[in-house]
C-alpha cells in the first residue's frame, strides 16, 4: 500500500498532554492520528508522548524526515489541484 500524500501541509493541533499515535500510512480518516487503517500493511503508527499542553505541527504529507512532526519536507510536493488555495500559504511557512 502506498502512502496517501494527498495532504501537502502540516496539521496544526492544540493538544492536552498525553499519548498520541500519528498515522504514518496516510489512510486514516482521523488525520493526523491513527484509526487502525494500516492493519494488513507494512505501516505502523508512530507513538508520541506530549508532556505539556502545546500546539503541534504534525506532518500531513507523510514524507517528513522527523516523524511525526512537520520538518518542511512538504515543500517538495507539488499541488494536487489548482483549487488548493491554501497550498501557497503552507508552502511558505518555516518549520
Ligand atoms: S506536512 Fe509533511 S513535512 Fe510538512
Amino acid at each position: 500500500m502506498a502512502k496517501n500524500t494527498n495532504s501537502n501541509k502540516p496539521i496544526i493541533t492544540d493538544l492536552k498532554s498525553g499519548t498520541y499515535y500519528w498515522c504514518s500510512c496516510g489512510q486514516s480518516q482521523k488525520q493526523p492520528f491513527c484509526d487502525g487503517s494500516h492493519l494488513g500493511t507494512a505501516f505502523k503508527p508512530v507513538k508520541k508522548i506530549i508532556s505539556t499542553d502545546s500546539k503541534v505541527a504534525w506532518c500531513g504529507c507523510k514524507i517528513t524526515n522527523d516523524p511525526p512532526f512537520c520538518d518542511g519536507s512538504h515543500k517538495s510536493i507539488q499541488p494536487n489541484s489548482d483549487d488548493d488555495a491554501s497550498y501557497q500559504d503552507w508552502n511558505s511557512m518555516e518549520f
